[in-house]
């Protein structure tokens, strides 16, 4: 059995086209394995942990676990509606994963592979907890771009240890963080350094990926710090901390190999511990993980150091795709230039074909993709429908027009077939597996798009609309070629189109192929009146595709500017929790001339604050009154004194008057 995984999607947010980017190709590959009989598993799952998810729940004000099953069940959906067939689709949150996380880290912890030590950690004063991953923002210590949490995602891309990144602040309240140590648990990547050298000279899959990892493990190797301070994920054996969710998210490979084998009968262990061969130190398990270029350190350096540590067999290829840029621009969801698969593509009623033919033979699958709707006009009208549609449907049209389908009662033999034809589906068949042991699925795709030129060609050539007025005979057999090819070009392009070719497939009463019958004689009949196989895109529907993209565009560019302009959205004033007081006490403080300590009823709760007020009020004429107060003031201190909280008041001439409502409210009232 061999195992082929897909990175696991987090379930944070919808999917769009640069997840897509991975899994069709994947789904295409795992097709083509099939159809050449070969026994492959196909898993993914959510990768449900980590910081991201946590802070967007908190700020949705639900559990993570809410979020999740949000986007679980959409990433579900999305992957059936193109065609992306996983044999099991998992989650980390689940108990099956869990309990083989705990188990995978504590082989680590026996097998002498994990450390505690102190170190110095981000935390936030005013929130009073540490600051894991997303939950800071500072200076990257490499390259000094901005950096959030765990990467330097705009900078050098480097994966960035807890505490490493300098001027930390907290991304909740933006206060700047101090450092205070914690006991951490580390991962001995360092001892690994010669077995990855090794491992990576080895291992098959692009070239993007490899050539990174080779050049990360010559560079430097540091230690891994594998645990966090959060309530969310899977706990750490014997301590308040989960460990990260870059730990327990691979696993999450094992979790759902098991899962699904306990669905389809196969030895989970046999794929991930026994493997298939020995080499050296190295024990070979018949894995392909499809992956993005972003994630190549996480799969082919801190996932086999783990697997090496935890006497697990080894994975034999990480195939990495390609980035993916929308019109021209670099993909960013927060500028505008993303393509969502559900919103955008779905629901404004595109053939998932269309996108999975796009996806594949737009570029090598290494390069990056640029996804434009024009461009993609052009794929879908000017290759896929004149090219491979137009070949399909001439030919089983006329068929079934002029031969009620059926042209055997004018042919009998396989001696019919002309060498030409037999040549070129042996060539792109050919052609085709050859692509695939390279993982270009752009070659592929083309092989057999130039199968289909070749039929048009021959139809063309041959012409069997003069030959059925002269010689029925001789059309008959123009036409047995012709549907002979029109079979081959099903079963190849198939993994590729499989909504369209299943429908295709139905027409000539072809059922169960394989690639054995690609060019195998069979005398091929249309067996029910066809239909064309793809709908032309209209310009129009084109041009409201772009209408929205820009649209989209405007919107991310107003909100960037509103975000750096003088003015203060609605949503700002909103985090000023403002409310009305009474003050219950008030003394002047000790050595000052203008503050006066305070206590004020904010509404079953009182707060003691300190006001710059005595040069306008004695404290005795102000116990009673309601005031207006800033009760989210960051806390500080004047004059040794706490004030936790701010009075609003009218400046004149540098005194301070107090507003005031202008009526009697009860205490704790909401000022908006
Ligand atoms: O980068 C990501 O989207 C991660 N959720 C991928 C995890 S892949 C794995 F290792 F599980
Ligand atoms: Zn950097």
């Amino acid at each position: 059995m061999r195992l082929i995984t897909c990175g696991l999607p987090y379930a944070n947010g919808k999917a769009h086209i640069g997840h897509l980017r991975t899994y069709i190709p994947a789904d295409v590959y795992v097709r083509y394995l099939r159809l050449m009989g070969e026994k492959v598993l196909f898993i993914c799952g959510s990768d449900c942990h980590g910081t991201p998810i946590v802070v967007n729940a908190e700020k949705e004000g639900i559990e993570p676990r809410k979020l999740v099953d949000r986007y679980h069940e959409h990433f579900k959906k999305v992957f059936a509606a193109v065609g992306v067939e996983f044999d099991f689709f998992g989650r980390t949150d689940s108990d099956y994963h869990h309990e083989m996380t705990t188990n995978f880290v504590k082989r680590l912890i026996d097998n002498g592979y994990v450390y505690s030590k102190e170190i110095e950690l981000a935390y936030c004063p005013n929130c009073k907890r540490f600051l894991p991953d997303r939950y800071v923002e500072g200076i990257c210590p490499y390259c000094g771009a901005i950096a959030r949490g765990d990467e330097c995602d705009q900078g050098c891309g480097r994966y960035l240890e807890p505490g490493e990144i300098k001027e930390p602040r907290c991304k909740i309240c933006g206060t700047k963080a101090e450092f205070r140590k914690q006991k951490h648990y580390f991962f001995k990547l360092t001892a690994f350094k010669d077995f990855l050298l090794d491992y990576l000279e080895k291992l098959k899959g692009t070239e993007n990926a490899l050539n990174y990892a080779k050049q990360w493990v010559r560079q430097e190797l540091k230690d891994w710090c594998i645990t966090r301070n959060l309530e969310w994920g899977v706990k750490f054996p014997g301590e308040d901390l989960v460990v990260y969710v870059w730990v327990d998210a691979p696993i999450g490979y094992i979790s759902y190999t098991r899962e699904a084998c306990k669905e389809k009968g196969c030895d989970w262990e046999q794929i991930w511990i026994k493997g298939v061969r020995k080499e050296g130190e190295i024990r070979w398990a018949n894995i392909t993980h499809f992956i993005g270029l972003d994630i190549v350190y996480h799969h082919c350096i801190f996932w086999p150091a783990m697997l090496k540590a935890a006497d697990f067999a080894l994975p034999s290829a990480v195939v990495a795709s390609g980035m993916v840029k929308v019109e021209g621009k670099t993909f960013s969801k927060s500028r505008g230039y993303v393509v969502w698969v559900e919103d955008d593509y779905l629901k404004a009623g595109f053939d998932p074909d269309y996108l999975r033919y796009y996806i594949v033979n737009y570029t090598s699958h290494q390069k990056d993709l640029n996804f434009s709707w024009k461009v993609f006009m052009d794929k879908v009208n000017n290759e896929l429908i004149a090219n491979l549609g137009n070949f399909i449907y001439r030919v089983l049209h006329f068929a079934w027009k002029n031969f009620g389908g059926d042209v055997w009662d004018l042919v009998n033999s396989d001696e019919v077939l002309d060498d030409q034809v037999v040549e070129a589906i042996e060539k792109a068949r050919d052609e085709i597996v050859k692509a695939l042991e390279e993982w270009e699925f752009k070659v592929a795709s083309d092989a057999f798009m130039e199968l289909a030129s070749f039929g048009n060609n021959y139809f063309q050539s041959r012409e069997p609309w003069e030959l059925i007025k002269k010689d029925r005979g001789e059309c008959a057999k123009v036409m047995a070629n012709c549907l002979h090819l029109v079979k081959a070009l099903v079963i190849l392009s198939y993994p590729v189109l499989p909504f369209s070719m299943s429908k295709v497939a139905d027409f000539i009463g072809l059922k169960d192929f394989s690639f054995d019958d690609v060019s195998k004689f069979e005398k091929v009949r249309v067996v029910k009146k066809p239909k064309l196989p793809f709908k032309k895109v209209e310009e129009e529907k084109i041009e409201e595709m772009e209408r929205i993209m820009l649209e989209r565009i405007r919107k991310a560019e107003e909100k960037e500017k509103a975000s750096k302009s003088e003015y203060v959205t609605i949503d700002e004033f909103k985090k000023l929790d403002i409310r009305v007081g009474r003050i219950v006490k008030a003394e002047k403080i000790k050595k000052s001339r203008k503050l006066i300590r305070l206590e004020v009823d904010i509404g079953g709760e009182v707060r003691q604050i300190v006001a710059g007020i005595a040069e306008t009020y004695e404290p005795e004429e102000l116990v009673g009154k309601l005031v207006v107060v800033l009760t989210n003031m960051k806390p500080a201190k004047l004059m040794g004194v706490e004030s936790q909280g701010m009075l609003l008041a009218a400046d004149v001439d540098g005194k301070a008057v107090l507003l005031m409502p202008e009526r009697e409210v009860p205490p704790g009232s909401k000022v908006r």
